[in-house]
């Protein structure tokens, strides 16, 4: 009642009426943030995720490796391919986007990635993600290694949604399988192993960036045994992860026993690798640079999708992840060779903004402007999208 009567007050003031242009954004410089009714694209969720969380959680999400340079050229890579006006424009209602892969049926090709930590993002979790996934037209939800919510409570939280899991590769065999055991008794169905060099990490937030907040300091108070935070020495402290760096095609053909459903082989940006994953027993790839996390001054993951697409050559799915904020990226993905597209930093957006009605909506967004793209195009299935529906540019 209070509340309705300033809010009265507000909207007849002329402060109200000087804030209200066309376009407020952007929302950064405001002190009000959008509702969740009020939010209209994938960018309005970052602002009131970045008002909600301390510092370096926001860091953690938004950052890429080094000077940051792949990270924004997957960005600008979208920008540098055209989708070509069509003169047979549908109406959206007659737009049906359903696929298969891997046996999983899909409306949407649109899957959430696996990044860590959801719980600093927002009290919902990994769990408020995978009820937000499924309630988006069961969009499958890949969960992290890095899960902040045990695997045994993500997966059972959500009645008729499909998890998959992702993994890092373990020096250890038995590890390995034990890990496996782990994740796939609790209801994993598909392995994702990631194979590119992860998440080193922007220099000036290194200290303090360990998944979510948790304070890593090399010197000083709270340094060292006991204090509950990781030391950074050695190679680590300069961002060469060297627990990364030992693993063969031989060790996928030893996971690839152990996997009981699909495999999916992730962080692939070059044809010859996604060559060498099929021969290994790979059912699909995922080209993706970890969302410019992994290596800085590397491609787009865009800029390198048709040429990896003409080598595999229709033997598996090709996903594709790295710069999807909003429904024309991923319609240009798709067109470009790609069977589905996977979310990273938006799912985050949506989660850590408005919880799991706002990973809902995010989710639901990206679906609908989908829609509309292929509309526009004349597309009115997932095979209409193909190359000729867009000219890409890059250099
Ligand atoms: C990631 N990503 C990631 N990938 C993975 O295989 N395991 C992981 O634990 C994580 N963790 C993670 C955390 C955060 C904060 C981000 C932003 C990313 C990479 C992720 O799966 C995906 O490849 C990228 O996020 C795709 O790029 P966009 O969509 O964020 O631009
Ligand atoms: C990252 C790791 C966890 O991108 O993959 O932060």
């Amino acid at each position: 009642m209070a509340l309705a009567r300033v809010a009265g007050l507000v909207a007849a003031s002329p402060v109200a009426a000087a804030v209200a242009q066309i376009d407020p954004r952007p929302l950064g410089e405001h002190r009000r943030v959008l509702s969740l009714a009020e939010v209209q694209t994938a960018f309005d969720f970052e602002p009131v995720f970045h008002g909600n969380v301390i510092l370096p959680v926001y860091d953690y999400t938004a950052h890429g490796d080094g000077s940051e340079f792949t990270l924004r050229r997957n960005r600008q890579a979208f920008d540098w391919v055209d989708i070509l006006p069509s003169r047979a424009a549908i109406p959206a209602s007659q737009v049906d986007l359903s696929s298969e892969l891997l046996g999983l049926k899909m409306k949407f090709p649109i899957i959430v990635a696996p990044t860590a930590a959801m719980v600093p993002l927002h009290p919902d979790g990994e769990i408020g993600m995978f009820k937000a996934a499924t309630a988006a037209s069961n969009t499958l939800m890949i969960l992290s290694t890095n899960t902040s919510t045990p695997v045994a409570q993500v997966a059972p939280a959500s009645p008729g949604g499909t998890l998959w899991a992702q993994f890092y590769p373990l020096q250890s065999l038995a590890a390995t399988q034990q890990w496996m055991d782990t994740y796939q008794n609790a209801g994993a169905g598909g392995v994702i192993v990631t194979i590119d060099q992860q998440a080193s990490y922007y220099e000036r937030t290194q200290q303090d960036r360990n998944f979510g907040g948790r304070v890593a300091r090399t010197a000083g108070p709270g340094a060292g045994a006991g204090s509950g935070t990781a030391v950074l020495t050695g190679a680590a402290r300069y961002r060469i992860n060297s627990g990364r760096l030992w693993y063969t095609w031989q060790y996928i053909d030893a996971v690839r026993k152990m996997v009981k459903g699909p495999l999916l082989i992730k962080g692939i940006l070059d044809p010859q690798d996604a060559g060498m994953a099929i021969d290994h027993g790979a059912d699909a790839i995922i080209v993706s640079n970890h969302g410019g996390r992994s290596m800085d001054y590397g491609p787009s993951s865009l800029e390198v999708l048709p040429e990896i697409v003409a080598a595999v050559n229709g033997r598996i799915p090709i996903l594709f992840d790295s710069g999807i904020r909003r429904g024309t990226d991923i319609f240009k993905a798709l067109a470009l060779g790609a069977n589905g597209v996977m979310i990273g930093r938006t799912a985050r957006w949506g989660l850590a903004a408005f919880g799991t009605a706002g990973a809902q909506r995010l989710i639901e967004m990206l679906q609908q402007e989908l829609v509309q793209v292929s509309a526009a195009a004349g597309c009115a299935k997932l095979s209409d999208i193909g190359k000729k529906a867009v000219k890409a540019n890059f250099v």
